[in-house]
């Protein structure tokens, strides 16, 4: 199918009034709309009409065991989306959004099944982003967005990852620019006693249990780990957000002792080197230099002292690597501590071949 793609630039903190007006519309009318939200960029469906979604399935690829998170602007739509909603649903919510929280709760009766692939619960969240709140305030409805990036691929954290995407198969893509954390909302099941974490994101999992006033539980898999169950967690068993470039993750035991990390990382370009392969390495700027005169290319992430940069810089980095023209990459892992956390588990599930010394 061919559609035809309007692309708005917007103001990300005073947009348009009309361009919100017309993809408001979009959305009402059963079309795609992509916009902008403090973590990553949405594709954008009416959350109550089943064949819109289904559309969002098709035109991401995305597996339909993997359901999609439904997006309100205020309380009152939080209750038409999810039903016998639990007292530290209402404490986190009324801290931390709007914001990038995403939490699981029972399903809302008018939410269709192809919303939750077949599930019982729904996940929603109050994004933080003016564009967003604005589109779906004018929609009047809530919006079922998943990520607006092709299925497998780094999430879109621009514009113009939107449209190198999805141009041709939506109605409509707001690009406003940079988003703000550049990873995802944080996912929590507040279903499972104690509450579970089934993605870490942008808001940390230590704040979380400070406001709850209790610990959260850190499956293997919410840190990019083994398995996950599909009745758990649906979307961590697929692989994502990887380049097509094959990437080797070099993590440590010990980030204190980092030159243990950097000579293992060096040798990693080595070998491959010597087998005539283009090597490109993702580095950080305290320890870029350590490859020059080994690796083909380096590619700054961010600071180590800076997670946030990290974060933000992590999927643009990633996608930047197919343009590299080399044969593998090779990427140093963050200590799991706060946000680092979400970004191990994005490079992992991102990784062909992780060593660990
Ligand atoms: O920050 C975000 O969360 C972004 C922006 C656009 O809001 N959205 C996003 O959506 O990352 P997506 O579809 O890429 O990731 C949604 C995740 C998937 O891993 C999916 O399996 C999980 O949420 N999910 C959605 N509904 C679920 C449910 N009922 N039970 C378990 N997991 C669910
Ligand atoms: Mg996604």
């Amino acid at each position: 199918m061919v559609t035809y793609t309007r692309v708005f630039k917007v103001d990300p903190v005073r947009p348009d009034v009309d361009v919100i007006r017309y993809a408001a519309s979009v959305i009402r009318e059963g079309g795609l709309v992509a916009f902008p939200t403090e973590t990553v960029y949405g594709l954008g469906a009416n959350a109550f009409d089943a064949r819109a979604v289904e559309r969002i399935y098709v035109v991401k690829g995305r597996p339909i065991d993997n359901p999609v998170i439904v997006h309100v602007c205020d309380l009152r739509q939080l209750e038409l989306v999810a039903s016998r909603i639990p007292e530290d649903a209402y404490r986190l919510v009324e801290r931390l959004w709007p914001g990038p929280l995403t939490l699981l709760l029972p399903r809302g009766p008018r939410i269709p099944y192809v919303v939750t692939a077949g599930l019982e619960t729904v996940a929603v969240r109050m994004p933080a982003h003016p564009v967003a709140l604005e589109l779906i305030r004018e929609a009047g409805v809530p919006v079922a967005a998943p990520s607006a990036n092709l299925s497998g691929k780094p999430s879109p954290t621009r514009g113009e990852h939107v449209v190198e995407d999805l141009y041709s198969r939506v109605e409509v893509i707001l690009d406003a620019g940079e988003t703000l954390y550049g990873v995802e909302s944080t996912i929590i099941n507040l279903l499972s006693e104690p509450p579970m974490l089934l993605r870490p994101g942008a808001y940390p999992v230590e704040d979380i249990e400070r406001i709850l006033g209790k610990s959260i539980t850190v499956p293997e898999f919410a840190r990019g780990l083994g398995e996950a169950e599909r009745a758990l967690a649906p979307g961590m068993r697929h692989r994502h957000y990887a380049p097509n470039t094959p990437l080797v993750l070099v993590e440590a035991d010990d980030y204190s002792e980092l030159q243990r990390l950097l000579d293992a990382t060096r040798k990693v370009v080595l070998d491959h080197k010597m087998r005539g392969l283009k090597v490109a390495v993702l580095s950080y700027t305290e320890t870029y230099r350590y490859y020059e005169g080994v690796a083909d290319r380096v590619l700054v992430i961010g600071s180590r002292g800076n997670i946030y940069e990290v974060a933000r810089n992590l999927f643009a980095t990633l996608r930047a690597v197919d343009k590299l023209g080399v044969d593998v990459a090779v990427v140093e892992g963050v200590e799991e501590r706060g946000l680092g956390l979400a970004v191990m588990n994005r490079v992992r599930k991102a990784s062909t071949v992780k060593i660990k010394v």
